[in-house]
């Protein structure tokens, strides 16, 4: 009989028990597409007495996933704990160091020490797969390993937070309040151990990190990538976006410019004719813009057990079948530094919200303000007194930057008629 390619399982929650399930429902498939049978020998979790609703009983329990990544008798751990630091990094580090593969579904930890543990994984000859880590079940690392590695990519972007954007769904369709949804999100599955990072933008973030890395051949700079989340949205900003035409998403971007790559994860306002605009519920979406191919969509869930399973065992099965590659495509040695551009400076139009009293001469102050920054409006909505005598004013700007919006309005605030803060967004007509 072939030898079983034998796999270390540590973390059995949403994705771990999902990972365990397919393997064990797919095993004739898996056995008959890699050549020989794929088994789970050790597993590792925190409570060996959680019910689980899988039978591990014939797999080695380890209390410890570090001592199971340097004693289990395993070809590859697969590492579904979480966290960029503690047990995931030093598990991962001394299955490297043992000579096994490493697959593992954690942006977090990848984000901080990415590049130095593809170091490491390539300086072993073994294999550090991530398909699981961005875009859940959206094979796009693969895509950029192999279906896109002849393009030079000009633009990597897209809805890459399934709870964000599962939030701002159901805020747009039902009018329910923000922690209610992200309550919802939680008990799915799809948000991470902590949800700040979800909302925060910094979940996105990981993720933009690495597509950027992936995409541009530079080290991995989640340290130098500036993020904004979706707690200032409010409801009413996303029916003003829809009445002029737009939808608001949390997108992460990282492109080309003159001055170097810019990477951003911020809430943006997207044109309702863009591939992006009916991306909803958990679902993510990755567009790329590359020279050769032009422009490519990929769509699909985000979160959640199975879809993300199913990119864990796509590594899996490769890795098993033998296919040891770079993890960020071009050797991590190699890898560059490029300059990063000051996002700020990037041109575009804006979307501004402003609560004002409503008075005489309040909205040419307010336009005074922004002409001081040759910031020109397109057009301009004042809406029907919400409380007392304030009321929201919509402003879309023509192009200018983000630092010229922020002077303008520090200088705004300064007028003793605006209320509360204001809600400003970029316009992306990509
Ligand atoms: P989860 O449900 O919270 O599961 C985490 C697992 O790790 C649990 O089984 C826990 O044990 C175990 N664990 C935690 N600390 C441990 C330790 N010190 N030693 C041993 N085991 C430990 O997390 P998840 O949602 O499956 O996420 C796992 C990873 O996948 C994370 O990196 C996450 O970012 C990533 N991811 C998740 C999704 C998703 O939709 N959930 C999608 C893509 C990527 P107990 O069960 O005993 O507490
Ligand atoms: N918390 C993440 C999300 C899980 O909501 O997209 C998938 O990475």
């Amino acid at each position: 009989m072939t030898e079983p390619f034998r796999v270390a399982l540590a973390g059995l929650g949403t994705v771990g028990t999902s990972v365990f399930r397919l393997i064990e429902t797919h095993a004739e498939l898996y056995a008959a597409r890699i050549g020989r049978p794929l088994e789970v020998v050790a597993v590792s979790a925190r409570d060996r007495d959680k019910q689980r609703g899988i039978d591990c009983t014939r797999c080695v329990w380890f209390d410890d996933p570090v001592a199971m990544a340097a004693e289990a008798e395993a070809d590859c751990v697969v590492e579904l704990i979480g966290g960029e630091e503690g047990a995931a990094l030093e598990l991962t580090q001394v299955a490297l160091e043992q000579g096994r593969h490493v697959v593992t579904a954690n942006k977090a930890l990848l984000a901080h020490h990415g590049s130095a543990l593809a170091k490491q994984a390539e300086t072993a000859n073994r294999a550090l797969r991530f398909e699981a880590a961005v875009a859940g079940g959206i094979p796009i690392i693969n895509a950029l390993q192999d279906g896109l590695t002849a393009n030079r990519i000009e633009r990597v972007y897209g809805i890459l937070n399934g709870t964000a954007n599962y939030i701002l769904t159901e805020m747009e369709r039902t009018g329910r309040a923000f922690e209610d949804v992200l309550k919802e999100a939680q008990e799915l599955g799809y948000a991470e151990a902590d949800p700040s990072f979800d909302i925060g933008g910094i979940d996105a973030g990981h993720k933009l990190s690495l597509l950027a890395a992936l995409a541009f051949g530079m080290r991995v700079r989640f340290d130098a990538l500036p993020m904004t989340g979706i707690t200032a949205i409010e409801a009413d900003d996303i029916a003003y976006a829809r009445d002029l035409g737009y939808r608001i998403k949390l997108l992460g971007i990282a492109q080309h410019t003159e001055e170097g790559i810019a990477q951003r994860v911020e809430p943006c306002l997207v044109g309702a004719a863009h591939p992006l605009s009916p991306v909803d519920g958990v679902f993510n979406a990755v567009v790329i813009d590359a020279d050769a191919v032009d422009r490519l969509t990929f769509v699909g869930r985000g979160a959640g057990g199975e879809p993300t399973a199913s990119a864990v065992l796509a590594d899996l099965i490769d890795v098993a079948r033998g296919q040891v590659r770079p993890a960020f495509i071009t050797p991590a040695e190699k890898l560059s530094d490029l300059p990063l551009a000051a996002v700020d400076a990037l041109p575009g139009p804006f979307y501004l919200r402003l609560k004002v009293v409503d008075r005489p001469g309040v909205i040419a102050a307010i336009a005074d303000r922004l002409a001081r920054e040759t910031i020109s409006i397109e057009s301009m909505m004042q809406r029907a007194r919400a409380e007392g005598d304030v009321v929201p004013v919509v402003i879309v700007t023509h192009e200018t930057t983000r630092a010229a919006m922020e002077r303008a309005l520090a200088d705004i605030a300064t007028l003793d008629v605006v209320s509360g803060a204001p809600c400003l967004l970029s316009i992306e007509n990509f």
